[in-house]
């Protein structure tokens, strides 16, 4: 899963009702333009336990309960065509295989190395890495978001169903990114361990709403977007890594991204079957989760400090070209052309008009990502918790 910068993307939800969404972070944003950070701390531990959180009109059920038939009847299906999208555990990496081996000799000689090497690398490149770690180590809240879905949720913790096999193995797959993250950063001594830790646990608390209204289209194509934009992102801070002569950390970060493009293999390819069977049906879906926006899943992100910080972060990652808006409407086009969109027959009205939004839609954004381009952006510098304050520009 991965970062986002939709606060530069706005389109208008047909869902939402016409009053405005409470939004509980824009006013402690308020409050924390007069208090200084370790002040913000102080505060915080006098509150009952609160983490960030989002307070939208939350849709629920939106799928037909008839549909859930759909992928009841798409088991065996799933099991010969989705599952073998998944790696034996006995031939899969572990973290243990990119890290210094602490049984050996040269275990402090291989960790000197690792801090050395670290060493190349500037502040706002571990901005993009902590950011994307912490992105990953979320990973409860994103097995959580796929048992909400109707129809292929794990029922039992074990069910022996393809989606559910399907969704425990995506996970234990996923554990092992955030794991060996975490590890490379601790043992290069470069961030602060301990916000960073507060920030995972404030980010697990505060869970996210990808507003996929236990509906499997809406999850599936979620998942698919989400996907291809961690394989893009850590693709890029595995490119930049190698430009600093970090090898190693170059070979952690592509060697993530390769998982990532298996897994958007395994999920596009359901969304592909869910267009082969009821094509008017996904391509509503597909619309209607562009027209709310593919929200990130660590936009909650907070450290105690910063009620900006996905946005800071999110900013960083727009300056370095990790992920940039200009990504968002690559992966919307990648999928529109993916699935075949724009050559879909037998529609109804409302499915045209569906496939006319999303064929659309890439040129927009980008034309209003070169609006905002445009506009002169006050550059500012931001202290991040991660780095022991330490300011960078954003
Ligand atoms: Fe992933
Ligand atoms: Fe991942």
């Amino acid at each position: 899963m991965a970062l986002s910068l939709n606060s530069m993307i706005s389109f208008p939800s047909h869902k939402l009702p016409s009053h405005k969404p409470l939004n509980l972070r824009s006013s402690r944003l308020f409050m924390a333009s007069t208090l200084h950070s370790t002040s913000k701390e102080a505060e915080n531990l006098k509150k009952p336990y609160c983490p960030p959180r989002e307070v939208h009109v939350q849709v629920t059920h939106s799928m037909a309960p008839q549909k859930i038939e759909i992928f009841k009847s798409l088991e065996g299906w799933a099991e010969e065509n989705i599952l073998v999208h998944l790696k034996p555990v006995e031939k899969c990496w572990q973290p243990q295989d990119f890290l210094p081996d602490p049984k050996s000799e040269g275990f402090y000689e291989q960790v000197k190395e690792l801090r050395e090497k670290s060493k190349e690398l500037p502040d706002d490149y571990f901005v993009v890495l902590v950011g994307d770690m912490i992105t990953e180590e979320a990973l409860p809240t994103y097995q959580t978001m796929l048992n909400t879905l109707d129809g292929v949720r794990d029922e039992t913790g074990a069910s022996l169903t393809s989606w559910a096999v399907w969704t425990r193995a995506w996970t234990a797959e996923e554990n092992r990114h955030g794991d060996l993250l975490n590890k490379y950063l601790y043992l290069s001594g470069r961030v602060d361990m301990k916000q960073i830790e507060k920030t995972i646990q404030y980010l697990i608390g505060s869970g996210m709403d990808p507003k996929t209204e236990n509906n499997p289209y809406l999850g599936f194509i979620y998942t698919s977007f989400q996907e291809r934009a961690t394989f893009i992102s850590h693709g890029n801070t595995a490119r930049q890594a190698k430009e600093y002569g970090d090898m190693k950390l170059a070979q952690i970060c592509g060697t993530i991204a390769s998982d990532e493009k298996r897994h958007e293999t395994a999920y596009t390819k359901i969304v592909e079957k869910l267009f082969e069977i009821d094509p008017d049906g996904t391509v509503m879906a597909l619309a209607d989760m562009m027209k709310k926006k593919v929200s990130m899943p660590a936009h909650l992100m907070y450290d105690g400090r910063d009620d900006n910080l996905f946005e800071h972060f999110s900013a960083v990652a727009q300056r370095l070209g990790v992920y940039t808006a200009r990504d968002y409407a690559a992966i919307l086009e990648f999928l529109v052309g993916r699935w075949d969109v724009e050559k879909l027959g037998g529609l109804s009205a409302e499915g045209r008009r569906a496939q006319d939004f999303v064929c659309g839609l890439p040129p927009r954004i980008r034309r209003l990502e070169e609006r905002a381009q445009g506009k002169a952006k006050q550059a500012s510098a931001v202290p991040f918790s991660w780095l022991f304050g330490r300011e960078v520009m954003v």
